[in-house]
């Protein structure tokens, strides 16, 4: 099959062509190559990727023209749309770039697989819209119109859209919330690395809600796994749902959401130590408080996608840490 992957340089793209390649699919991928966080690094992602199967092209989400060329040349059979403005700090200071990946960007995409009878538009939402949801676990049954962050809203908004294009048009979607991702060739603006870097270099980490926080850690092998099963298992239509009888993860309409997380949340402190044993170093820490549009806790309901899927999520921090931690000295050479 053909396969349109959209950040291919990205944390999660990049794992995720590799592996559909080793499959043996044709994969298209697609980056802007933005500098949010250093280049390098997505260049060094696809380098290690670099198979006869695979062709990246650069390319910005919200390049109209181009994305609709890019989808009547390639005709692709399913899209694996992963690009998006990440983080939800960095959209207090930002939103704009917000609007134009995560909202423009996410149009096109759908513009492209309604034109173009894409088979199954398999998308990346957040654990982020659950917002200001306090009951535990999230669970995709929730109403999710509470958003604390842009970047948040933007995710809810990407669900709102693919649901209109699941109805009008019959496009098959899937959109995954993921829950804070790690892992080997990760991303430098999340926690587990900046940790690592000031660890390594004997500065102080800032440890939010003075180490009083919960996050469903999920391991990026996890996470392809994950993807990889349900980008096979393509949404139809349901007549008998109503608004009123069913899940909001589900529709009349060829619509489907999923929790993609571990499933059990971690204390940051054991994450911290996990982190500590793995480095055989100890972290300073500076215990400060909630930041504003920061969430205290996030854990997966992940019944729905081990229904669909038969995969539960099965790496543990300590494990998953260790595996961070080893190519981290390996590419920074440290
Ligand atoms: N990693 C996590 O913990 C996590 C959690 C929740 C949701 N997500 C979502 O999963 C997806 C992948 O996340 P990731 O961790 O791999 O992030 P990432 O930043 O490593 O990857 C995203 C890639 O998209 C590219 N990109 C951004 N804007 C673009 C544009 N306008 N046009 C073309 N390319 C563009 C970036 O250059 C980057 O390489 C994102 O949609 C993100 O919002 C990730």
């Amino acid at each position: 099959m053909k396969y349109l992957v959209t950040g291919a340089a990205g944390f999660i793209g990049s794992a995720v062509v590799e592996r559909l390649c080793a499959m043996g699919h044709e994969v298209v991928g697609i980056d802007n190559l933005n500098d949010y966080y250093e280049v390098s690094l997505k260049q060094a992602r696809l380098a290690r990727i670099a198979h006869p199967q695979f062709t990246f092209i650069e390319l910005d989400l919200a390049d109209r023209d181009g994305i609709a060329n890019l989808f009547a040349e390639q005709q692709f059979t399913r899209v694996i749309h992963l690009a998006a403005q990440a983080g939800v700090r960095y959209s207090i200071d930002n939103p704009m770039a917000y609007a134009d990946s995560n909202l423009v960007g996410h149009l096109t995409i759908l513009e492209g697989c309604r034109h173009n009878k894409v088979e199954h538009l398999v998308y990346a939402s957040s654990s982020s819209v659950y917002g200001l949801n306090q009951k535990m676990p999230f669970d995709t049954a929730d109403s999710v119109d509470h958003p604390i962050s842009l970047y948040a809203a933007t995710k809810k908004s990407n669900e709102l859209m693919a649901h209109t294009y699941s109805h009008l048009y019959g496009v098959p979607t899937t959109g995954l919330r993921f829950f804070t991702v790690y892992g080997p060739w990760g991303r430098p603006d999340m926690a587990l690395f900046k940790f690592t870097n000031a660890i390594m270099e004997g500065k102080t980490i800032d440890v939010y809600n003075n180490g009083d926080m919960r996050r469903d850690f999920t391991y990026i092998d996890d996470i392809v796994e994950g993807i990889i099963r349900i980008q096979a298992v393509i949404p139809e239509k349901n007549s008998d749902w109503t608004v009123e009888s069913g899940s909001p993860a589900t529709s009349s309409a060829p619509y489907r959401v999923y929790n993609i997380g571990h499933g059990s949340p971690v204390k940051l402190m054991d994450f911290i130590e996990a982190l500590e044993e793995a480095l055989g170093m100890e972290a300073k820490k500076n215990f400060m408080p909630m930041q504003p549009g920061d969430v205290y806790a996030t854990y997966a309901d992940t019944q729905d996608l081990f229904a669909a899927t038969d995969y539960q999520p099965a790496v543990k921090v300590k494990e998953g840490v260790q595996a961070f931690v080893d190519w981290y000295r390996a590419y920074y050479q440290r």
